[in-house]
């Protein structure tokens, strides 16, 4: 008899409906992402309500991909693990009653999953942890420093105090009128630009690993009014560049003192920014120098799916953690 351990991911807590089968928490063995953005794009940003309804009429779809694409059936399925929280209440309700839904008919084991935990966990599909390591977790509802030196322990060592890093490129970008998502669009434009305006960093105070990003985002709002009175031509591409470098100094810079105080044997990169190429970049150049390896997962495994949610969710089912059917979506779940 086999022992290998198979486990379901759900993930519904922003856009995406995701669902994913994972066999010994670091092999893909199917990963089907339906994405909502099409459907956001024309409000500028996620709408909640749109966002629950478009994950209620995916979710069987999606199920069934994931089972079609696997050559492994219910019976071969260990556990269900699924996103609690964070994220949007409506859209994490859908996953976790889908995954409460299925456990009970099917009589699976219930894991829920802290979705940073997932982002951290993206990484392992691609190579094993070593610890203690260091994760930045850099998405559009995050921007946090988190040590682990175990499977399935996470100290927060820093957060932001405001805006996520992905909510301020979001924000930006709607500021230069550029498409919903904004990241994409300006790490696009960035590359075609120069660092003109110095922007300021928020390092705050000594020793912290805490971030802040609204004081950036309001001197880009005043850079450009005050070009636009003036009469100025500012370039969007110089902004764009500006900016980035701003968010990615601060972010290269607190990731690479945390890693050095900690000593950490790994640096691991997650969330939707980490796709963006500056950051790679300064990230990888950085770390070479230190001699500290440093993991970005694949572009595909950086944003929302639930390969990740099955791969935290294996840990997780391996210590031996379940939650029962009475399992509740959590908007404001602390990550511990
Ligand atoms: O992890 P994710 O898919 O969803 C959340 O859990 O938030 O992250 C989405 C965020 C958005 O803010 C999006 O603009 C940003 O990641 N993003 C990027 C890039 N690709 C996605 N930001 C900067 N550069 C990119 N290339
Ligand atoms: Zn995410």
């Amino acid at each position: 008899m086999s022992r290998d351990i198979y486990i379901l991911g759900i993930e519904t807590s922003c856009d995406e409906t995701a669902v994913a089968i994972v066999k010994n928490g670091r092999n893909i063995v199917s990963n089907t992402v339906a994405s909502q953005i099409e459907s956001h794009k024309r409000f500028g940003g996620v709408v909640p309500e749109i966002a629950s309804r478009h994950h209620v009429e995916q979710m069987t779809i999606v199920l069934e991909e994931a089972f079609n694409e696997a050559n492994v059936s219910w019976n071969d399925i260990n556990a269900i693990a699924v996103t609690e929280g964070p994220g949007l209440v409506g859209a994490l309700l859908v996953g976790v009653n889908a995954a409460k839904a299925l456990a009970f008919a099917k009589q699976k084991s219930l894991v829920g999953v802290h979705h940073i935990a997932g982002h951290i966990y993206a990484n392992r599909l691609e190579k094993e942890f070593e610890f203690p390591l260091l994760a930045l977790i850099v998405s559009g509802g995050h921007t946090e420093l988190v040590l682990m030196k175990e499977h399935g322990h996470y100290e927060l060592i820093g957060e932001t105090r405001d805006d996520a890093a992905g909510e301020a490129f979001d924000k930006v970008a709607r500021m230069l009128d550029l498409p919903y998502p904004g990241g994409p669009q300006i790490d696009r434009l960035a590359a075609e630009g120069e660092e003109t305006i110095d922007f300021p960093r928020a390092w705050l105070e000594e020793g912290s690993y805490d971030f802040s990003f609204s004081g950036l985002k309001s001197a880009v709002i005043n850079k450009i009014h005050n070009a636009k009175q003036r009469g100025e031509d500012l370039k969007k591409a110089d902004i764009a560049a500006s900016f980035q470098a701003s968010v990615i100094d601060v972010l290269t810079k607190k990731t690479s003192r945390a890693a050095k105080e900690y000593e950490v044997r790994q640096v691991i990169v997650a969330g939707g920014v980490a796709a963006n190429k500056g950051l790679r970049s300064a990230l990888e150049s950085e770390f070479a120098d230190l001699n500290i390896p440093l993991l970005i997962p694949p572009l595909s495994l950086c944003t929302d799916n639930a390969a990740m949610i099955a791969a935290a969710g294996t840990i997780a089912y391996e210590q031996g953690r379940r939650s029962g059917l009475d399992l509740n979506a959590n908007p404001s779940l602390i990550l511990k």
